[in-house]
C-alpha cells in the first residue's frame, strides 16, 4: 500500500508559536485530580475518575464503530441500518459528553482524542476495510456486551465507595441506553420464531 506523503508534525509549526499563542502547556496533567467541594474524598474521586475514563474510552470506541458502520454498511438492509447506526452514534455522543463531564466534575482529566482512546479501550479493534452487515451487527453487539459488563461492575464499585452520582449516571444512562440499543440491533439478527 502506498504511504501517505503527508508528514506528521509532533511539534507546532513556527507560525503557531507566536507570542500570542500558548502551545503544549498543560494546566493539569492526566492522572492528576483537583479536589472539588463535593463531600467526596480524593481517594473516592480518583477511583471514580479511573473507572469513568475506562468507560469513556470504550464508549468512544463504540460510537466510532457506529459511525464506521453507518458509512460502510451495504446490502439489502442498507437503508434501515444506515439510519439506525447514525441514530445510535448520536445517542452515544450524548452519553460520551455526560461521562467526560462527570470526570471533570470529579476534578479529573478526561481522555478525549483517538490516540488516547486506542491505548485504553478494551473493545477489539475493527478492520480498516468494510464488513458485511451481519458482521457489523455482531461486532456492535459484542462491544455493547463488553460495556454493559464493565458498567455493571463499575456501578457496584461506585456504590460501595459512596459515589452515588457516578453510580446513578452509569445506571440511568450507560446501562439503560446500552440495553435499549442492543434490543434494536438484536432484532436484525434473531431468526423469526415462526
Ligand atoms: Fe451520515
Amino acid at each position: 500500500m502506498k504511504k501517505t506523503s503527508i508528514t506528521r508534525r509532533d511539534k507546532p509549526s513556527a507560525s503557531a508559536t507566536g507570542k500570542t499563542m500558548l502551545v503544549g502547556h498543560e494546566v493539569q496533567g492526566y492522572g492528576h485530580s483537583v479536589r472539588h467541594p463535593l463531600a467526596l474524598s480524593g481517594a473516592v474521586c480518583n477511583a471514580s475518575i479511573d473507572l469513568l475514563n475506562q468507560l469513556l474510552a470504550d464508549l468512544i470506541t463504540l460510537r466510532d464503530l457506529y459511525r464506521k458502520h453507518h458509512w460502510q454498511v451495504s446490502g439489502p438492509t442498507f437503508y434501515p441500518l444506515h439510519l439506525l447506526f447514525d441514530k445510535h452514534a448520536s445517542e452515544a455522543d450524548e452519553l460520551i459528553d455526560a461521562v467526560a463531564e462527570r470526570v471533570q466534575t470529579l476534578g479529573g482529566v478526561c481522555i478525549a482524542t483517538g490516540a488516547d482512546v486506542s491505548e485504553l479501550t478494551i473493545i477489539p479493534r475493527a478492520p480498516k476495510g468494510r464488513e458485511v452487515a451481519a458482521d457489523q451487527l455482531a461486532r456492535l453487539l459484542h462491544a455493547h456486551e463488553i460495556i454493559l459488563q464493565e458498567a455493571r461492575a463499575m456501578i457496584a464499585e461506585s456504590s460501595k465507595l459512596g459515589d452515588d452520582g457516578t453510580a446513578d449516571l452509569i445506571t440511568s444512562s450507560v446501562v439503560r441506553q446500552g440495553e435499549m440499543q442492543v434490543w434494536f440491533l438484536f432484532q436484525h439478527v434473531v431468526p423469526s420464531t415462526k
